[in-house]
């Protein structure tokens, strides 16, 4: 599994670059490894109407869905500072929808990860809806 995460941490940094953040200028990669075995990686996009950037998870994440895979074993999220990038609140929402209980995020500064914790703790009483 350790080895999963440095894959994971990798890949992220690999497409880091890719993030286009002309206007706030943070950048941030995720990498999402899903429960059948495959990475799948994103960054923020931002537009000049700011209320329209996505973040890097939710491009990971629609990478994954649209492979055909619907459930996140774990994902590492990463800015291009010192400091650990945690996910944002609508983000873990957006998460939890392919989320388990078993689900890790693993947080990361540029050089390395700070902290490991489940998306349920991140993000207790999550809503959820049944039709
Ligand atoms: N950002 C993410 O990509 N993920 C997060 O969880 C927090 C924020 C991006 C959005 C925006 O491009 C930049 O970070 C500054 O808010």
């Amino acid at each position: 599994m350790m080895a999963s995460i440095d894959t994971m941490i990798e890949r992220a940094r690999e497409v880091m670059a890719y993030a286009y953040a002309p206007y706030s200028k943070f950048q941030v990669a995720a990498c999402i490894l899903g429960d059948n075995g495959q990475f799948y990686t994103g960054v923020n996009v931002e537009n000049a109407s700011y209320g329209l950037t996505l973040c890097a998870e939710a491009v990971a994440q629609v990478n994954m869905v649209a492979d055909g895979c619907h459930k996140i074993n774990s994902i590492v999220v990463m800015c291009n500072t010192n400091e650990l990038c945690s996910p944002c609140g609508a983000c873990r929402q957006r998460l939890h929808e392919f989320s388990s209980e078993k689900t890790m995020v693993h947080l990361c500064s540029q050089q390395a990860l700070i902290k490991s914790i489940t998306l349920d703790e991140l993000l207790p009483l999550a809503f959820k809806f049944k039709p």
